[in-house]
Parts: structure tokens; sequence; C-alpha cells
């Protein structure tokens, strides 16, 4: 076997094999086809996550071939300092008390999703829970009102495709960021004229030794929390659904035990990670695995496959619960590391423990499943589920 990395891979069943032979053979990968290199090492991965002098989010982007109107705008997509600026002002505005305050919300919707697709027995998983449960959140921190948001939902999805560009056509991805930067912009201008309780104004408020975040700023920031906010939420808890009905043992075990829920869900990040790769490029040449990786190539550091990797997690391709998880990159690491990460977990962890409160057993239709085709996140964008 011989392997070309392709975007594609990653919407496979399981590409977890051919991860593994890139780990084995080749682990500085360069695949012409996409043209862009490939490290699927946890040591390496790991490395280049924290070494953000050498690895740059901000010469490319950090998704595949990201688009230039993004780049050095979004806090994905910049190097300190002015990362360190905008993730400071961030932080003052989301912080612990956000995601504590949103609990009761998170909960009572969590538990009305349960009985509600209990009460139907069989439901599409994203239509009928996870995308009314993401738009509800997300739109209660930013003060989006639930309909809209709904409204805005096609093209949160739409942004994480990236399609070739026909000459002097949009790309679906162009449109989807016009229009929720329109959206957006008019929000922010309602904002300006009269604050409200939410982060939108949060973040317009946030200062630092007189400093503030620019009016576009907000904007981009706000989109880059609903994407990444709305998609690997979706990504999470389809991926977190379709391992437990594929491991009816794991099922029964979190089921009688609630109290393994964190550990579940940790370990459903690192066995199927809903974002499977950030892009990285190198600000010089580096020598990696005898092989020169040029300044300025567009690099992915492979989140799946490092988490995956049986030099640093044994028996890797395993579920297990009790295994300490606490080094997956399934949110990242280093200065990148997830702004929204405790709230990602407490969506998850309330989530699934209402739904296995309601059911003795699941049955998803994989048959009728489709996955998610963005290059960088793997998930569902529709789940059948029998709840019994
Ligand atoms: C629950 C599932 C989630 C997963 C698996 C996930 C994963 C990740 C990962 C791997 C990164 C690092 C990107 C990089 O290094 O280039 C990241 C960054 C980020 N995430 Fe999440 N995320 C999740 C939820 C969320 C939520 C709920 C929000 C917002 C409410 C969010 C907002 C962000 C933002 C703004 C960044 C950029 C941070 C920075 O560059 O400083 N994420 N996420």
């Amino acid at each position: 076997m011989s392997i070309t990395y392709q975007l594609s891979i990653i919407a496979e069943d399981d590409p977890y094999p051919k991860y593994k032979w890139l780990r084995d053979n080749d682990p500085a990968h360069y695949s012409e086809r996409e043209n862009v290199w490939v490290l699927t090492r946890y040591e390496d991965v790991s490395n280049a996550f924290r070494d953000w002098k050498t690895w740059s989010s901000n010469r490319r982007g950090n998704l595949l071939n990201d688009m230039p109107e993004r780049v050095g705008k979004t806090l994905g997509t910049m190097d300190p300092p002015d990362h360190a600026f905008a993730r400071g002002l961030v932080n003052k505005a989301f912080t612990p008390k956000t995601v504590a305050d949103l609990h009761t919300k998170v909960k009572s919707l969590a538990a009305s999703l349960s009985s509600a697709a209990r009460a139907k027995g069989t439901i599409e998983f994203v239509a009928d829970i996870s995308a009314p449960f993401n738009a509800a959140i997300l739109g209660a921190m930013f003060g989006v009102p639930d309909e809209d948001f709904i409204r805005l939902r096609h093209w949160l999805d739409d942004f994480f495709l990236r399609e070739e560009a026909q000459p002097g056509e949009e790309t679906k991805q162009q449109i989807a960021m016009r229009h929720l930067r329109n959206y957006l912009d008019e929000l922010v201008e309602k904002r300006l004229a009269q604050g409200e309780d939410d982060l939108l104004t949060a973040m317009i408020r946030a200062e630092e030794d007189g400093r503030h975040l620019s009016r576009e700023q907000v904007v981009v920031t706000t989109m880059t929390f609903l994407v990444a906010g709305f998609e690997s939420t979706n990504n999470l808890f389809t991926n977190l659904t379709h391992a437990l009905a594929r491991h009816p043992n794991l099922y029964r075990q979190v089921k009688a035990n609630t109290d393994l829920i964190g550990a579940f869900v940790e370990e459903g990040m690192r066995w199927d990670a809903a974002a499977q790769g950030f892009v990285r490029t190198p600000s010089h040449d580096v020598t990696l695995h005898g092989k020169v990786i040029p300044e300025d190539s567009q690099v992915l550091l492979h989140i799946g496959s490092a988490n995956r990797d049986e030099r640093q997690f044994e028996n890797a391709d395993v579920f297990d619960i009790r295994r300490d998880t606490k080094r997956h990159l399934g949110m990242g690491q280093g200065i990148h590391f997830c702004v929204g990460a405790p709230l990602g977990r407490n969506m998850a962890y309330t989530l699934f423990e209402e739904l296995l409160g309601v059911s003795e057993n699941w049955q998803i239709d994989l048959a009728q499943a489709t996955r998610v085709t963005t290059p960088n996140f793997r998930g569902f964008s529709r789940l059948p589920l029998r709840l019994a």
C-alpha cells in the first residue's frame, strides 16, 4: 500500500488505517495532488502547535486552502502580537461566567430536545437535536434570535466548503462569508447604538490599555465563533452518537454510571476527532524525517491521526473510557487552543446525560447517514437515530 493524501479521505467511514500507514511510512508526507504537506505523528503535530514562531497561522490561515479575506482577521489566523491582543480581549468577554450563565439554558434545552426525541422514537439527530441546540445556545450567547440563526445556518454550513473558484464567479464559501458579514455588521450597529447583555456587546466594550477590538474585528471574530461553534459542536455530537451506537457495551456502561460522561466525551474527542486537522505555514524551511518542508508551504497538522498514534496512546484504535486522555489534541494545543472548549464540553456533557437518561438503547442507520465533506472537519450532516 502507498498513500497519497486526498482531502476526501476525511469523509471515509474508516480513514484511520490510511493515517496509520502515513505515520509509519511517510510521517512528513507531501501530497502533490492537494499541494499540502501532512504531519501525522503526535510528537510532530504537538511540537508544531506549540511553536507558533516556526509554524505560523497568519501566512496562509489555519484552514485548508484558506480564503485570503479571512487570513489575519480571525483569531485562528493571527500570530502574536496581534493574536495575543485579540485573544486577551475575547477572553475578557468570554469568561467562565459566560458558560456558567448559559448552563441553565443548556440544561433545559437538552432536556426538552431529548424528551421530544424519545416521544418521536426515530429522529434525524442533526435536524432534531444538534442544529436547534447549537443555534439556540450560540444565538443566546451573541444575541442572535433563534429564527435568524436557522436562516444563517446554511451559510454556516457553506462556510467550510472549499470549492474551486470559476472565473468571474463567487464560490459558495465567499457568498456565505458575505451574507454572514452583512448580517453581523447590522447586529454590531444595533449593539453600538444600544448595548445588551450578550457577548457581542462585551466584545465591543472589552478594553486593554485603552485599545479596543475594531468594529471589523468584532464582526469577523463573531463570525468565527458562530462557524467554529456551530460546526465543531455538531461534528463532536454526531461522532459521539456514532461511537455510542457502534459500541453497545460502552453505551450500557455510560448509561449505568453517568459520572463517566466526561471521560466518554474526552475519549470520543481523541478517538474520532471532530476537527481532524488545522493548517500551519513554516516561517522558514523545516527539515523533518529527512525531508525539507519549504517556507510558506501549506502544512496540515493532522489531529485525527496524532490522536491515534500508538507511540503516544497504547491500543490507540480502541475506544477506552478508562484511559488518560489529557494529552489528546481534539481541541488543539498552544496559543490557539480552542477558546470555546469550556462551552463545547459543557454542552456535550449535558446533552448526553439527558439523552442517555431517556432511552435504553440506540440504533443509527448508517446507510441513510451523510458525512460532512469539508476538508478540516469530520462528522455527520445527517444521522438517523432510533431511540428505544
Ligand atoms: C465542541 C467542539 C469543538 C471542537 C472539537 C473545537 C476544536 C478547536 C480546535 C482544534 C481549535 C484550534 C484551531 C487551530 O489551532 O488553528 C479551535 C479553536 C477555536 N475554537 Fe473551537 N472547538 C469546539 C467548539 C468551539 C465552540 C463552541 C466555540 C465558540 C463558541 C469555538 C471557537 C473557537 C475559536 C474562536 C477558536 C480560535 C482560537 C484561537 O485561534 O485563539 N470552538 N477549536
